[in-house]
């Protein structure tokens, strides 16, 4: 792999930045500056630094963002925002989405260009806990009990029964809101807004703030990223281990 597409690869900068660190002589390889952003590296073999700092290879990039509304979860799009869009690091190409928010969801939103534990975590088979906060608004009642069991039975929607769910009420406001928090083990489309909406519900407000073991980091403000820690990755790795493929 060339010298520049390393360490872009693994956010340094963009080509342009980084062909410049090279020619200002702050990047070596095993040792010896090298000045030429075209320099074959072997990832597993060759130690690169820059400024005295080893700068570590992954194939593999994930990423935490706390996705705000008005953007939608695709890597491209003609028309609207993308949350790819929000990511101003130098990023492999394949990164993508781990599943879809609507574009007035926001909350916990991974991103990786790992492609079989993307399909891992989505797997219907795979039941992985995706936990909402979710305020909803009532025509002339607050969510209750009632509605705890039916989400607990699992509820009918018009083209498929959903798994159980766990419904909790947070709190009931004035005009009949609701705060609750519900889990979830499947991914349907829209599937939150649908449960809500066959108990006579609208929600007016729905933020993810878990999957799988992976929880929002609260210090993650609304359109922000990071990377995922070590020991995020290695949750992921043990959740997912037995998943089908
Ligand atoms: N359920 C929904 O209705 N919307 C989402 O974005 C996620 C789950």
């Amino acid at each position: 792999m060339r010298l520049d597409k390393y360490l872009s690869h693994c956010g340094v900068g963009t080509r342009k930045k980084v062909k410049k660190h090279i020619t200002q002589k702050r990047v070596t390889i095993n040792g010896n500056t090298s000045i030429d952003p075209g320099t074959q590296v072997d990832p597993d073999r060759d130690v690169v630094c820059m400024d005295g700092r080893e700068i570590h290879y992954e194939q593999y990039v994930y990423l935490m963002m706390n996705k705000p509304s008005g953007v939608i979860t695709a890597t491209e799009d003609v028309k609207d925002r993308t949350v790819l869009d929000l990511i101003d690091l130098p990023v492999p190409k394949d990164l993508a989405p781990v599943g879809r928010l609507d574009k007035d969801t926001v909350g916990l939103l991974l991103l990786t260009n790992d492609g079989a534990l993307a399909h891992r975590l989505l797997a219907p088979r795979s039941h992985v806990d995706k936990t909402y906060f979710a305020i909803v608004s009532g025509e002339d009642r607050h969510v209750d009990e009632t509605d705890v069991k039916a989400f607990k039975k699992g509820l009918e929607l018009s083209d498929f029964t959903c798994m159980p769910a766990e419904l909790l009420i947070v709190e009931k406001k004035p005009d009949h809101i609701t705060e609750t928090r519900v889990t979830i083990r499947e991914g349907k489309f829209h599937q939150i807004k649908r449960m809500f909406a066959a108990r006579g519900f609208t929600v007016t407000y729905l933020k993810r703030e878990s999957m799988g073991p992976i929880t929002l980091d609260p210090a993650l403000s609304e359109g922000t990223y990071r990377m995922l820690t070590e020991d995020e990755k290695g949750l992921i790795a043990q959740d997912t281990e037995n998943m089908v493929e």
